[in-house]
């Protein structure tokens, strides 16, 4: 039997205000296992992020902050400039764990700002802040999905054949996900629509998390390689494509996981529309354009071994492994936000995103 909401409220990051520990399931071992691990110290939080333990870039924010609370409740100083400074040198650490999702770095900003505006408090009302910060980091995620899954499923009608990149559902955000949550939503409301899941190479997020999700919510959904989206797409079977993204530059460039552009670049030979399913957090409008966005490059041993028991490739042959790449903004048709759907020309649409103040 479908489990819907086991699925849309998945706790992948929770932290246990009795037991003072924060968890997340470790999503490297999904779909086999499903297991929590704790997070306590600064050396297991930037493990986590760097070996995807917990990934998605507003699954990592979310993380991110609650680590930021964790960290601060073991700085045991009470001089304040000592105590932001190693605060602030944990946010660093921790930013550099992956540079490519802007949501990182976001909510390491917004727990430090939060710990400034409270550097007169006393150390007890700090912590209290920086707790009740990351709770609304965290909340304010969970609204933003609902809405962008609201809105994605404007886009589609009764039958539509989707294809989704990568996991951009609940284990990646907080709950519903950005560009799976439409699917999810669908589910709920007793609609049908047919999902072609890409394995997504070399980590198989596609494969491992999305299909995972979607399966045990009663989506119909077809897992294929990678390079079977061109088949897919020319069969007729898909009218959208909705992925997710790690990084949207102001004029709408988008960076999501490696092979996005690809499964852009062939919608457009077909006629299909893409669209990118993402909150404001994940809009850089600091940033001008794609070229601009820092590329997460990998150990080649994730494409050679990380899948199989036996290797996949001699071990003395080169790769290059990009964790993430970007699809050029005149390939996407709409960018889907808790605001609403921004179509191009996106320079415009984003920066009115940020000037409306509501
Ligand atoms: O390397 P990952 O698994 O963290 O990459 C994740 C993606 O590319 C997602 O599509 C993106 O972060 C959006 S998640 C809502």
């Amino acid at each position: 039997m479908p489990d819907i909401t086991a699925v849309t409220h998945a706790q992948n990051i929770r932290y246990d205000r009795k037991a003072e520990a924060l968890y997340i399931i470790d999503q490297t071992l999904l779909p086999g296992e499903e297991k929590e691990i704790r997070l306590q110290t600064i050396d297991e939080m930037v493990e986590a992020i760097r070996a995807l333990r917990v990934r998605g870039a507003p699954a990592i924010g979310i993380c991110a902050a609650y680590c930021m609370y964790v960290l601060a409740k073991s700085i045991r100083t009470e001089d304040r400039p000592t105590f932001l400074k190693r605060l602030s040198d944990y946010g660093q650490q921790l930013d550099a764990a992956r540079p490519t999702a802007v949501n990182l770095g976001w909510a390491i900003r917004e727990m430090m700002r939060t710990a400034l505006e409270h550097v007169h408090d006393t150390r007890g009302q700090m912590l209290d802040a920086l707790y009740e910060r990351a709770v609304v980091i965290h909340e304010d995620d969970i609204a933003k999905c609902r809405a962008i899954s609201e809105y994605g499923l404007s886009l589609l009608k009764e039958g539509d054949g989707v294809l989704t990149h990568c996991n951009a559902g609940p284990l990646a955000t907080s709950r519903y996900g950005t560009a799976q949550g439409p699917f999810l939503l669908a589910a709920e409301r007793g609609m049908h629509i047919r999902v072609f899941a890409d394995e997504t190479r070399p980590l198989l997020q596609g494969a491992r998390l999305t299909s995972y999700e979607l399966q045990r919510a009663g989506v119909d959904v077809t897992l294929i390689c990678d390079n079977m989206a061109s088949i897919v797409m020319k069969n007729g079977w898909v009218q959208a494509c909705f992925v997710g993204c790690d990084r949207v530059a102001a004029n709408g460039d988008t960076a999501n996981k490696i092979g996005t552009s690809g499964v852009a670049i062939l919608a457009k030979h077909y006629g299909i529309p893409v669209y990118v399913l993402g909150p404001t957090s994940t809009i850089d409008m600091a940033c001008p354009d794609g070229d601009h966005i820092p590329i997460e490059e990998r150990d080649g041993e994730e494409i050679k071994t990380m899948w199989y028991e036996k290797p996949m490739a001699l071990p003395e042959v080169k790769c290059y492994n990009p964790a993430f790449d970007v699809t050029d903004h005149e390939l996407i048709a709409g960018i889907v936000t808790e605001k609403g759907i921004c179509r191009p020309p996106y320079t415009k649409s984003l920066k009115a995103l940020f000037d409306d103040k509501k």
